[in-house]
């Protein structure tokens, strides 16, 4: 893991105050995550960054701040560079398609930087974050918060540790009914829509983290009226036929579960994937095992938790959801997107 060498003044071990966060748009999951942060000790909610002063303000006005806390501040979009200063770490939650509009300036303040998945809408553009981050010594994740669920972090261990034996495949679904809407963000081009790059991260991540870079990846997939992809299946394949399935849809509601197939056993997570409390553990011979955990607010604080400690750290990478993984996972989508003939500035 690279570490951060060129720290600025405001990032260092001893950073005797809590961290201070500022969070760029203020839609649904900026609401969300940042309603988790107010769980997080040692961190502080300080500063909101909008196109719009009325929306930030309403945004800072709407947060359930503890008892004495002082209000963020707002600072509208063309004064985010006068934002920077003031915080440690930025969440960007806008839309993926503009998230470079946040993040390339971020980084080269210096400031670290949670951005929302997907990362950005191609591979190169990752590629040039990437690099930003460790030109600046800065700290850079892409918010998969999924890898941070107790449960998958219990999978992880539990292939690691060779309990399932050789990995033959993996699946996992994301998909939901989301109906036609060319004016809402996840229909709209110009802001990165569609389900690969806002479903498929989670299913393409959860594969990716489970049996690494696949040699290819084939997809099947449709597309909406206006040309914006609406359902993918994507299958990875590795050496001796052990392949990845992943999919993710708008146009129907899918199981959204996951499995794991060993040659010792397997682990299936029956329903809700992204945010599992139950998984079970089948092994030959051996009744099933129940695995469960509890949720933490609404499932983000052990992201926030990583960011912390990273950043404290000094680090400009997280081990759980490095760059290589987040490049990975961008190369996967665009070759993807390519291939069903969605093409991203
Ligand atoms: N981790 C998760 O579970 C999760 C869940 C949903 C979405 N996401 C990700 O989070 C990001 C935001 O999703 P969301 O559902 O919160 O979207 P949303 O409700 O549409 O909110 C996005 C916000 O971004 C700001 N923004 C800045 N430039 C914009 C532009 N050109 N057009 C529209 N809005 C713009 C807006 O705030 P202002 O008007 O205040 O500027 C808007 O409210 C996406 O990348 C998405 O993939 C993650």
């Amino acid at each position: 893991m690279a570490m951060n060498r060129g720290l600025p003044a405001t990032f260092s071990a001893d950073l005797e105050h809590p961290l201070r966060w500022g969070v760029i748009g203020t839609g649904s999951i900026a609401h969300t995550v940042m309603s988790d942060l107010l769980l997080v000790p040692d961190a502080e909610m300080v500063a909101v960054c909008s196109r719009s002063a009325d929306r930030g303000a309403a945004f800072a006005g709407g947060l359930d701040l503890p008892r004495g806390a002082r209000r963020p501040t707002v600072a509208v979009f063309e004064r985010l560079a006068d934002m920077l200063p003031e915080i440690d770490v930025l969440y960007v939650a806008t839309p993926h398609g503009v998230h470079h509009e946040a993040v390339i300036p971020a980084l080269e303040s210096g400031t670290a930087v949670l951005a929302e998945k997907a990362l950005t809408v191609h591979y190169r553009q990752a590629q040039t974050m990437v690099d930003a981050a460790r030109s600046n010594g800065a700290f850079l994740m892409e918010a998969i918060w999924t890898r941070f669920n107790p449960l998958h972090v219990r999978l992880r261990e539990l292939v690691a540790q060779g309990v399932l034996g050789e990995i033959r495949s993996v699946s996992d679904d994301f998909s939901f009914r989301f109906p036609y809407d060319p004016g809402h963000r996840l229909y709209d081009p110009a802001l990165g829509g569609g389900g690969l790059l806002d479903l498929g991260p989670y299913p393409v991540s959860f594969i990716q983290s489970l049996l690494g870079d696949p040699d290819s990846v084939d997809v099947a997939g449709s597309l909406a009226a206006n040309r914006v992809d609406d359902s993918a299946t994507l299958m990875f394949r590795y050496a001796d036929g052990i392949t990845g399935v992943g999919t993710c849809s708008m146009r129907a509601e899918g199981p959204n579960t996951a499995c794991v197939v060993g040659t010792l056993g397997r682990v299936e997570i029956e329903a809700n994937a992204l945010r599992p409390t139950r998984m079970t553990l089948y092994r030959d011979d051996l009744e099933p095992e129940e695995l469960t955990t509890s949720i933490e607010g609404s499932g983000y604080v052990p992201q926030l938790r990583e960011v912390q400690s990273r950043v404290r750290a000094g680090d400009i990478e997280s081990p759980v959801m490095p760059h290589r993984d987040s490049l990975s996972i961008m190369r996967i989508l665009t070759g993807a997107l390519s291939a069903l003939g969605v093409h991203h500035p």
